[in-house]
């Protein structure tokens, strides 16, 4: 497997650094709980989770399965001594390491990019502490539809065909109705068909108790 260019995508990353904030509101992070951030990166939004805290600090652990996203992510984290410092935890977020640890799991711009989906729920489930919530933003169905149509096009014409027989796109850009965590007490994910146009009204908005789109 291919590792990500950590260094560049800390550069590059401002489309998902704002999309991410937004999820952050969302989430509201309060003072003392234990938050998950699920395929961290370079952790540029895991320390604004701690920084957006109300009323004092929050014990917020990165995860991510890349080694080049924690390299760059332990490097870009402030060495002062801080009252909780954020954790790295190197892993698959499709087999987290952890029961009833948390109160919140957070993710942003990466549910797309794990193919088993239900692994991931299941295995946030376990993780979460009673009552816990899994707030989350990732690509949605018609994600990069228009380039996945071009590029399927050119894979399968003569000249390219050869080298493109066993190739599987990495993303899983699901739908709202196969999108369900029924291990978290609360579960909002924003499904976004399109990042790149995405208005923040042209997401799909998934809950447990709620699934529609927002218009
Ligand atoms: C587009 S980046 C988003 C990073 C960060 N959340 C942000 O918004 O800047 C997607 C991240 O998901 C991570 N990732 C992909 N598959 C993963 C998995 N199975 N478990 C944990 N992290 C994963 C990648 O290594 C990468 O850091």
């Amino acid at each position: 497997m291919t590792d990500w260019d950590a260094s560049r995508y800390h550069r590059v990353s401002e489309p998902q650094f704002d999309w991410g904030q937004r999820v952050i509101a969302r989430l509201k992070p309060v003072a003392g709980e234990r938050i998950l951030d699920l395929g961290c990166g370079t952790a540029r939004l895991t320390q604004e989770i701690q920084r957006a805290s109300a009323g004092g600090a929050v014990a917020v652990v990165g995860l991510d399965r890349s080694g080049s996203m924690l390299a760059v992510a332990r490097a870009s984290i402030p060495h002062a001594e801080t009252a909780a410092p954020v954790l790295l935890v190197h892993a698959d977020g499709a087999a987290l390491p952890f029961r009833s640890a948390f109160d919140a799991v957070f993710s942003a711009a990466t549910l797309h990019w794990i193919p088993d989906h239900q692994a991931v729920f299941a295995s946030v489930a376990v993780a979460l502490d009673a009552g816990g919530r899994f707030v989350a933003q990732c690509g949605g169905r018609g994600n990069l539809q228009r380039m996945l149509e071009h590029t399927s096009q050119l894979q399968a014409s003569a000249i390219y065909r050869e080298y493109f027989h066993d190739w599987r796109d990495p993303w899983n850009f699901a739908g709202a109705e196969e999108t369900a965590a029924p291990g978290a007490a609360s579960f909002d994910c924003l499904l976004q068909p399109n990042e790149k146009r995405a208005k923040p009204n042209s997401v799909v908005k998934v809950c447990k108790t709620d699934r529609r789109y927002i218009e």
